[in-house]
């Protein structure tokens, strides 16, 4: 084990590395899909307030976790906690992540076959029908989906055995801003399209009429999951961040290019669906079913096709590095053995979660809980049990327990920037994040 903790070799390299694990499957094909269902510029604007208000401290404090802790999840929380029970946080959030990632490579698999597929075949003349009989088929299949999965485990390991500056960091810096730049691209083709217009509208045009108070719980839900927050992924990565960085800035900073990129997400898929007049749809079927007949008929329509896949396999890609990366630095601190024995732990762990989900996913599969089946089930349960409770541990610990120079020092990177930052952002861990958060989970569980 290294004594010397890795941490981001530069600024833009931190921001580029937090985004990649923010901007994921998520942004691209929820997020602007809820947006436009419920109420478009209306729903962003309160979006942006909720994570001003409480995302923004919850990952605030798993920063402050992560830095000061300057070790994997579970041990950071344990420098910094008054009492042992607080590891119990910690401990949840790694599991979140080995569920998270369970089915998160089996979609990055299904986007690897999917560039393949565009590239070998393209999806030039095919129904709708045909494409859902097609995926379907495919995803029944059982070991093709399971053989992209392992595929995609592999580049994840390849990437991570380089470390974190050589492998995460320098992988991030070049990916976040190709996926920038071809999302820019696919929006720019559906520009010219005729259901610009109208696709634009669904997610830019304010509806206040659609908004609820299941909107705001929505917008929490979508703020939560898009930053990545209580899946240990942003507390090891805040154990890499420079003493001298502001974590204000960078959470910021992040925070604004997960709406960007779901608006341009939304720009690159929706003007196509309502172009072509299918049903608006998110997940799985909007972009395995209904989007790759739709780019087909566009203006090179082959290339799009390839493009739009690359760009979720490079989403998914800087995604899942934040999450394995949890379980690395988790085997190697606590076990004190070589990051590549650590890797390879988190790897065997996390191919056999995959493949069960997968293979969950067969016709006549017994591979079920609470009656959905795994793949289902470790997304639900990930999303609304552990997050939330993960959530509202960090910001509780941070708020209440942490000495408040602790945190003072953290927010403030030893005095270089702003105390008003600081005694703004500790009033809302104190008062404002945890009864919302609570309210939120117990509003989860009720419905
Ligand atoms: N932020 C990711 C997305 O929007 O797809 C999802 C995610 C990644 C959640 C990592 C949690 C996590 F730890």
């Amino acid at each position: 084990m290294d004594n010397q903790r890795s941490t981001f070799g530069s600024r833009f390299g931190a921001i580029a590395a937090i985004a990649g694990s923010a901007v994921g499957l998520g942004n691209i094909w929820k997020f602007p899909y809820v947006a436009g269902e419920n109420g478009g510029a209306a729903f962003l604007l309160i979006y942006i307030g909720i994570t001003l208000l409480i995302s923004i401290p919850v990952l605030l404090s798993e920063f402050v976790i992560g830095r000061r802790g300057q070790s994997n999840a579970f041990r950071s929380f344990l420098h910094l906690a008054p009492h042992r029970a607080w590891g119990t946080i910690g401990i949840l959030e790694l599991l979140g992540a080995v569920f998270i990632l369970s089915f998160y490579c089996v979609i990055a698999g299904w986007s690897l076959e999917y560039v393949y597929q565009s590239a070998a075949n393209g999806f030039e003349g095919m129904t709708q029908a045909q494409m859902d009989s097609r995926f379907n088929e495919f995803v029944a299949s059982g070991y093709r989906p399971i053989l992209w999965m392992a595929v995609f485990l592999c580049m994840n390991a390849f990437v991570l055995g380089m470390g974190v500056t050589k492998g995460i960091e320098r992988c991030s810096k070049f990916m976040i801003p190709a996926l920038f730049c071809i999302l820019v691209m696919l929006a720019g083709v559906n520009l010219l399209q005729p259901g610009f217009k109208e696709g634009a509208a669904f997610i830019l045009e304010p509806d206040w009429s659609a908004v609820t108070g299941q909107t705001v719980i929505k917008a929490l839900g979508q703020s939560f999951f898009s930053l990545s927050i209580g899946m240990a992924a942003m507390i090891t990565y805040g154990s890499y961040i420079k003493r001298q960085e502001s974590l204000v800035s960078v959470s910021v900073i992040v925070s604004l290019a997960t709406v960007i990129m779901a608006v341009l997400a939304g720009l690159a898929i929706f003007p196509s669906v309502f172009t072509f007049n299918v049903p608006v749809a998110s997940g799985p079927d909007l972009v395995f079913k209904t989007l790759p007949p739709l780019f087909a008929q566009l203006p090179g329509g082959y290339i799009i096709s390839i493009l739009f896949f690359v760009l979720l396999f490079f989403a998914a890609l800087t995604t899942s590095l934040s999450i394995m990366e949890s379980l690395v630095a988790f085997f190697s601190d606590e076990l004190h053995i070589r990051r590549i024995s650590a890797l390879a732990i988190g790897f065997g762990i996390i191919i056999v979660c995959s493949t069960l989900c997968a293979l969950s996913q067969m016709p006549d599969s017994s591979l079920q809980v609470a009656g959905l089946n795994l793949f289902d089930w470790t997304d639900t349960f990930s999303s609304n049990y552990i997050l939330p409770i993960a959530g509202l541990g960090c910001v509780v610990m941070v708020g209440w327990f942490v000495p408040k120079s602790t945190v003072e020092h953290e927010l403030t990177s030893s005095g270089r920037y702003p105390l008003w930052i600081f005694r703004c952002v500790l009033f809302m861990m104190r008062f404002i994040c945890p009864p919302i958060i609570l309210f939120m989970f117990i509003n989860g569980l009720v419905s």
